[in-house]
């Protein structure tokens, strides 16, 4: 499907602030102009990376999870989810979900499955969770746990898409002992300089962005388990070293399990 390159998109913007190299000059100056506004946002945009990397493996290696549910998969970048939960476990199978065309190109990197496991991809959109369960469950046995992720994307639902009830869907759909993983970007982290991104994405960028505070977040995890820390920054969830705790993060984030 051809694609319009002179409108940035979050996948590709986000791509740039990570340092990728699959972006075109529309995204650049939509990520720039956002850097401008909040200078953190490359090292936040890090930081969330990593939380995805600790989360995965988290799920992969204490909490025995081998089916992951990945909603806004992104452009491939370091540590695909299917490589953290492979590398610990490498019978996991994994169905990743975006709606851009561009992650779509990309696929077949995130289809490289070890041969124990199995990945799988699906053009869809988080509006319609009907559709991404039925489509998923080509891949996934839903009568055992799966980790249901969704970092970083849900700040691209507006209130009107009712992003409470589309989360609650796919959390009806898993079983006991399944997993909802999610980073969101924060407004009161940084809240100054966060609403100034938002106004610049919002008038840069196609996807449109609603970021929320720590109750708002919060509610996306109602009726589930937090696992420790809880929800919190997300530099600040089970870091691996003193220095990646010390990343800035404007993002609220959290692992929590459906008892
Ligand atoms: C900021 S990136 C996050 C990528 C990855 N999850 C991560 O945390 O590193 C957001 C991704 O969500 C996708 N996305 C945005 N809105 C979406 C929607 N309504 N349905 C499906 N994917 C969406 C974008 O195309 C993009 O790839």
């Amino acid at each position: 499907m051809p694609f319009d390159t002179s409108v940035a998109h979050v996948a590709r913007v986000y791509n740039y602030w990570l340092g990728g190299k699959d972006n075109f000059a529309a995204d650049r100056a939509a990520g720039e102009q956002a850097v401008k506004a909040f200078p953190d946002i490359v090292l936040s945009a890090r930081a969330n990376r990593a939380f995805l990397a600790r989360a995965v493996r988290f799920l992969a290696t204490q909490s025995g999870i081998r089916q992951f549910l990945d909603i806004g998969t992104g452009i491939p970048s370091a540590n695909n989810t299917h490589e953290v939960a492979q590398s610990a476990a490498p019978q996991s199978r994994v169905v990743y979900v975006d709606n851009d065309p561009v992650v779509l190109v990309h696929a077949r990197a995130l289809l490289v499955s070890d041969p124990a496991g199995a990945t799988d991809y699906i053009e869809a959109d988080l509006r319609n969770p009907q559709q991404i369960l039925e489509r998923a469950a080509r891949l996934l046995d839903f009568s055992q746990p799966v980790a249901v992720m969704l970092m970083a994307i849900l700040q691209h639902l507006d209130d009107a898409d009712d992003p409470y009830q589309v989360v609650a869907t796919l959390l009806d759909a898993v079983p006991a002992g399944s997993y909802l993983a999610l980073s969101h970007p924060a407004k009161d982290i940084d809240a100054e300089a966060m609403a100034k991104m938002a106004e610049s994405l919002n008038r840069t960028m196609a996807e449109k962005v609603t970021f929320r505070d720590r109750g708002a977040v919060a509610r996306f995890f109602d009726g589930l388990d937090l696992v420790e820390p809880g929800m919190v920054q997300a530099s600040k969830w089970r870091p691996a070293s003193e220095v990646e705790a010390a990343s800035p993060a404007a993002l609220w984030a959290g692992v929590a399990r459906k008892a």
